[in-house]
């Protein structure tokens, strides 16, 4: 596989969160997230199913409870490994994929249409929901 879309080691994904990582389409960005599975890992965009202008991974791993990664604006869970929300207001829905393959324990980015832009996010966007409030306050 190109060294160019070596996103990271599976080693490296977190089991209890998320890792954040950047995708490039020209000069559109986008976030996506790596998840931890019992037998490798999944790979999903970094929104929200209800209000896709909320993140799920703001910088230092979503929140993962029970084995579902969870959006800690309304409290939609997805399950990790097929992105499918089972609890919450966009019940049903399925978080977008992205492709990956995992060779010799590294995993690296299979989009055709994206490059790798780098682990992190893509500084594209501010304050994540800024001007919306949660129960949360924030
Ligand atoms: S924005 Fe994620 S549950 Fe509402």
């Amino acid at each position: 596989m190109d060294e160019d879309r070596r996103i990271a080691a599976v080693e490296e994904v977190p089991e209890d969160g998320t890792l954040l990582f950047t995708i490039r389409d020209g000069f559109d960005r986008e976030e996506a997230i790596l998840v931890r599975l019992a037998d490798g890992v999944a790979a999903w965009k970094n929104y929200c199913q209800h209000w896709t202008d909320v993140r799920l991974d703001k910088g230092s791993g979503a929140a993962v409870r029970e084995g579902d990664i969870l959006c800690q604006k309304h409290g939609a869970t997805f399950q990790k490994d097929s992105g499918y929300c089972d609890f919450g207001p966009c019940e049903g829905s399925y978080l977008d994929e992205v492709a990956i393959v995992v060779e010799d324990g590294v995993v690296y980015l299979a989009e055709e249409d994206y490059e790798f832009d780098g682990l992190g996010p893509s500084g594209d966007h501010d304050l994540s929901s800024r001007g919306r409030i949660d129960f949360t306050g924030t």
